[in-house]
């Protein structure tokens, strides 16, 4: 990974002979000057600069870059949070190849969700302390991302992060929590005794889905494709697998659920996402996690599309499930930042079982 040079300190472009972040790159250099209060935060030990991971044009894996970065100073609001862990996630790959425009200027540092620790919240009336461990998804990303030592956030994007496991892994919870609660509590409303067929199970949003909605007293229906998918089904207590490499599959479903499930979880998208449907009982409804969202106009059925966006409340609420042992969390690789290229491609395999973590201690310890 290429390492592009950032430097910090007194510099003839700054205003009035002031304190300047210059950050040189292939020649083209940008200078952004420090405010006084910039100043004087680092004064107080906060660090200049930081080191991330990024794109300054968009393509694939080799388009992530290693940068060093100015380190954001909070303001009243929000709250600068020493990264130890950011999920990576296929949506990721969306920011990274330019299909998904976030509408962020580049360098864009990537990563929509983190786990570490208060390093400074931005006032003194702020709900968050320096040292306590949080948690955060960052949709939509106000600034930098999470694949960074540190990272800024407006304190509404937070919440505790759960005390029953490792701040690595927490950072498996924020999208994948987020969007399994939001699509099975206020989406698809599940209730006592339905049923809920989960595609895509085995990935992040899935495994946390699958023993949510059991939490909620549905009975869940998974696809897998892999052996090795349905073992670490079973693993989590889900019975009823069918294999999405069977074209018939729904048909497999109707087997276990005469007449079809009452609602759908659809995160696999493309034939999978078009199949679905045809698993649902007439009026029954679909969240569509994916661009690939079915129309489906007769037998009364509701497709409904997903978009999941940052609720501190509702985090906290998912912290507290896995506090509560309501929900365990899966992580099948950590790696170091500086390998998020290999974390990319790794999701853009859509094999994942749970999630991909980077590592942002490593880098420190690099
Ligand atoms: N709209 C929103 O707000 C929102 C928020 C979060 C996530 N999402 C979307 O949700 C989707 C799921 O993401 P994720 O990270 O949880 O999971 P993921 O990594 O995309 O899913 C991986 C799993 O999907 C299975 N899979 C692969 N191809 C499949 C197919 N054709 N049919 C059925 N299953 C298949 C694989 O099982 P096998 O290994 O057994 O093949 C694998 O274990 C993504 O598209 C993501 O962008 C949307």
């Amino acid at each position: 990974m290429r390492r592009r040079a950032l430097a910090a300190g007194p510099s003839p472009g700054a205003a009035r002979g002031g304190l300047a972040l210059a950050w040189v790159d292939d020649g083209k250099e940008r200078v952004r000057a420090m405010s006084e209060t910039d100043a004087m935060e680092r004064a107080a030990g906060l660090p200049e600069t930081m080191t991330a991971v990024g794109i300054e044009h968009y393509g694939g894996p080799d388009r992530l870059e290693l940068m060093e970065m100015p380190v954001p100073v909070p303001a009243p609001g929000e709250v600068l949070v020493r990264v130890h862990g950011a999920g990576v996630g296929i949506w990721d790959v969306g920011v990274r190849s330019g299909h998904w425009d976030m509408e962020r200027p580049l360098p864009l540092v990537l990563g929509l969700e983190a786990s570490g620790v208060v390093f400074r919240a931005g006032s003194e009336d702020s709900a968050f302390r320096e040292g306590d461990a949080v948690i955060a998804y960052l949709y939509p990303l106000p600034y930098q991302g999470a694949y960074a030592e540190y990272v800024l956030a407006p304190e509404r994007y937070l919440a505790p992060a759960p005390t029953r496991i490792g701040l690595i892994e927490a950072a498996a919870l924020p999208v994948a929590g987020m969007t399994a609660h939001l699509v099975l509590t206020d989406i698809l409303d599940i209730q006592p005794g339905e049923t809920v067929l989960v595609t895509a199970a085995t990935g992040g949003v899935g495994t946390l889905a699958v023993q949510m909605a059991r939490e909620l007293g549905a009975t869940v229906v998974a696809t897998a494709g892999r052996e090795s998918s349905r073992e670490y089904l079973r693993g989590l207590g889900v019975e009823e697998i069918v294999d999405y490499h069977d074209e018939d599959w729904p048909a497999r479903v109707w087997e276990l659920h005469p007449g079809g499930v009452d609602a759908v979880l659809e995160g696999a998208g493309g034939t999978t996402a078009e199949r679905a449907v045809a698993a649902l009982r007439d009026g029954g409804r679909m969240a569509a996690l994916t661009e690939d969202v079915p129309s489906e106009s007769s037998r009364d059925i509701r497709v409904l599309p997903v978009a999941t966006e940052a609720d501190g409340e509702r985090l906290a609420r998912i912290s507290r499930m896995v506090d509560e042992g309501k929900l365990e969390v899966r992580v099948q690789e950590v790696l170091p930042l500086r390998e998020a290229a290999r974390a990319h491609e790794l999701v853009e395999a859509r094999h994942v079982h749970g999630k991909i973590v980077l590592d942002a201690g490593a880098e420190r310890a690099a």
